[in-house]
């Protein structure tokens, strides 16, 4: 049973989209990769401070994932540990790879949330949710850019956890458009994460905009 409505993370690293989709009202969480903070225009000796000025922006239960750039299970735990330790909001990103799984284990057995990113495929999220992953994060929209179904993705995973009730939540990544964002919450998952740009496009209907401009037009007919 769902018990609350899909949340909305918005993937970025700039702090005035994360201003605009709090004031919007729609904020749930930001995720980060360092792809996104090069576009930033900070040092990398900016960076931990870059995190923690996202992370006064959250409120209540938001949290910000911020990734390791370490490849190696001692580095990515020491980094991972640093990471946590800026600010209580946030989530240690660790991708993939043999030396991530053993560092998502390490972390989670120290109570260290993380978010297992670049999941393609339902094994990959099935062994990062064995070894305690908080989140993970299937890329919906790179599976759509090879010519597979993204989607698709996500709904075996749902089927996967749900068999087992594993504790792991699903936090769908590249989202390229507002089906990717409705589909998702057909599915049923726990939350998206989402450039602002795709998230502003659910406003769109050209029929809304029709009908708003023949509501206004016929006031004006009011005398
Ligand atoms: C996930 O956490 C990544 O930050 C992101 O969603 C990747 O999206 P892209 O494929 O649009 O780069």
């Amino acid at each position: 049973m769902i018990l609350q409505i899909m949340k909305f993370f918005l993937d970025t690293a700039n702090l005035k989209e994360i201003n605009e989709a709090r004031s919007l009202g729609i904020l749930d969480g930001v995720t980060t990769n360092p792809s996104l903070i090069a576009k930033e225009t900070i040092n990398k000796k900016e960076i931990k401070n870059h995190y923690i000025s996202i992370c006064n922006i959250m409120r209540n239960e938001e949290d910000v994932s911020a990734e390791v750039i370490s490849t190696n299970y001692e580095d990515m735990i020491k980094e991972g540990e640093k990471l946590s330790l800026l600010h209580p909001r946030i989530v240690v990103k660790i991708p993939m790879i043999h030396d991530g799984i053993k560092a998502i284990k390490y972390l989670s057995n120290k109570n260290i949330k993380t978010n297992c990113t670049l999941i393609f495929s339902p094994g990959q999220a099935l062994l990062a949710s064995k070894v305690g992953a908080y989140y993970v994060s299937p890329f919906v929209g790179r599976i759509d850019d090879v010519s597979y179904n993204g989607l698709n993705l996500i709904k075996e995973i749902k089927k996967i956890y749900d068999n087992y009730n594993f504790k792991t939540k699903i936090l769908a990544a590249s989202i390229r458009h507002p089906l990717h964002i409705t589909e998702c919450s057909k599915i049923g998952i726990y939350a998206i994460t989402s450039p602002i740009s795709v998230i502003k496009s659910l406003l769109n209907h050209p029929l809304t905009k029709i009908g708003l401009d023949k509501f206004l037009m016929d006031y004006q007919k009011i005398r």
